[in-house]
């Protein structure tokens, strides 16, 4: 890219600054980060897989002093793994390598990073924000989300959240009071059948065997009733203890 071109960037992409992270895929020399530390004080990651350009960028870098704010970096720019530390990402690379590398740009797009590409449009990310010819020669392609994008985006997250809230506060308040678990329910429920059934053959058996009926009835009512108002008494302590949290 030639220097003229680097010199317009600042005006298409709008902020660079000393909080900038600028990333540039396919580094070459190292020009391109060189010129954006020294002019707008931004941090700088080159990522480069020609060893020669390697050793000639990082070389370039220390003569400028600008050892602090450029790391150059020797490897393929389809594994890079922190993207989305990225502010702005720059790539001038060619059409199969950029399709290749939509997964690390997808994740700088989403994570809010300004793209700028060189030469190829990037269909992917939808129309470019900014579309220049600088040069003559140089066509750059900006993408970045603009901030009412942003806010659907946001929206739509909080809208997500939203329809999870239901689950969780049904299993929190499962956790919190048990008694309301359908199967313990269901265990209550077969409890109280199997005591309406017990009463049933107390009745039969007391018919048999003579034996007076409001004994038997008194036992099963009690029994009955001791159960129900166990299963309150813990019901109403588990409601208590999940009010005290
Ligand atoms: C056209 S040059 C651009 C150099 C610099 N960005 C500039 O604008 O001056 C493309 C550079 O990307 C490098 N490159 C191409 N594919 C790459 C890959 N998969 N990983 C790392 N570097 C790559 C090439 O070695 C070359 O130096």
């Amino acid at each position: 890219m030639t220097m003229n071109a680097i010199g317009q960037i600042n005006t298409i992409v709008g902020d660079l600054n000393k909080n900038s992270v600028v990333y540039d895929l396919g580094s070459g020399d190292g020009r391109l980060l060189i010129y954006m530390s020294k002019r707008f004080q931004c941090k700088g990651v080159g990522i480069e897989f020609d060893p020669i350009y390697v050793e000639r960028s990082r070389k370039a870098v220390h003569a400028n002093g600008l050892d602090d704010l450029i790391e150059i970096r020797h490897g393929d720019v389809c594994k890079v793994d922190d993207i989305e530390k990225a502010t702005v990402v720059f790539m001038f690379l060619c059409y199969q390598t950029n399709a290749e590398l939509q997964h690390v740009v997808q994740t700088a797009y989403d994570s809010g990073a300004k793209i700028l590409s060189n030469m190829f449009s990037l269909k992917y990310l939808g129309d470019p924000r900014v579309k220049e010819v600088c040069d003559g020669v140089t066509h750059l392609y900006l993408y970045c989300k603009n901030e009412e994008e942003e806010q659907q985006q946001q929206q739509q997250h909080v809208q997500e959240e939203e329809q999870k809230k239901p689950e969780i506060i049904e299993k929190l308040e499962l956790y919190l009071d048990p008694l309301r678990n359908p199967w313990i329910i269901k265990i209550f429920h077969g409890a109280m059948a199997f005591l309406l059934m017990l009463l049933g053959f107390l009745i039969f058996y007391a018919g048999i065997h003579n034996i007076h009926l409001y004994n038997i009835s008194f036992l099963t009512i009690c029994l009955w009733g001791l159960t129900t108002w166990v299963f309150s008494k813990v019901q109403k302590a588990v409601e208590r203890k999940r009010k005290d949290q």
